[in-house]
């Protein structure tokens, strides 16, 4: 059985969206947390999922020793070392249309700013911040009647839909396509973009 870790620091909304997705199917998650407090954490308990607090400077020793086909960044606000980065394929997923606004705050600075369309990016990790090569983006349009918090809800709804199905097809060794997220993956009947009939 394929084992995936899913590494986050905060509140863990992708990984419940990753847990729920792939409840059917043979791929055993590992919850793993920086922030013994976390959310992320909770949730594992709450969800059933085998969790574990470990604190940044433990990566390596625990990658070198723990074998996993991805690593997958869910809101994990550290930088991984290199040493980490050779012990597993790390992905990430980030609230912007990459290389725009990357690090922390991108939901707040991109409305700040003023754009007129931002998004989600899923992206290999690399040994600089929110810089790997791009695997995966998914558009977000703000228009006049959207706050902050409109913006907000939407760019989490919109991240939710895209990361599973990435991680499913870097799993399945296939390219990403949009089909899966058109279709049937998200529950949807195919015959537009999302409207989740
Ligand atoms: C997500 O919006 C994710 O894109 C972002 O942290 C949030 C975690 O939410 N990650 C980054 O900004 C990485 N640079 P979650 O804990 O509810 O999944």
């Amino acid at each position: 059985m394929k084992k995936v870790a899913v590494l986050g620091s905060g509140n863990g909304s992708n990984f419940e969206a990753i847990v729920r997705y792939f409840k059917d199917y043979e791929i055993k998650i590992l919850c793993i947390s920086d922030k013994s407090d976390s959310g992320i954490l909770k949730r594992a308990e709450r969800l059933g999922i085998e969790a574990e607090f470990l604190p940044y400077e433990e990566n390596e020793k625990f990658f070198r020793s723990n074998k996993f086909e991805l690593g997958v960044l869910a809101g994990y606000m550290r930088i991984l070392t290199p040493q980490t980065l050779k012990y597993c394929d790390f992905v990430n997923i980030h609230p912007s249309l990459l290389p725009a606004f990357k690090g922390k705050d991108a939901i707040n600075r991109a409305y700040q700013y003023g754009v007129k369309v931002s998004g989600v990016t899923v992206h290999k990790v690399s040994e600089e911040l929110d810089s790997g090569k791009i695997i995966a983006q998914y558009p977000v349009f703000i228009d006049d009647t959207m706050n902050l918090n409109d913006f907000e809800t939407k760019i989490h709804e919109t991240e939710h839909l895209l990361y599973p199905p990435v991680i499913k097809s870097i799993l399945e060794n296939k390219l990403f396509s949009f089909d899966m997220i058109l279709k049937n993956d998200a529950g949807g009947c195919g015959s537009c973009g999302g409207c989740g009939h």
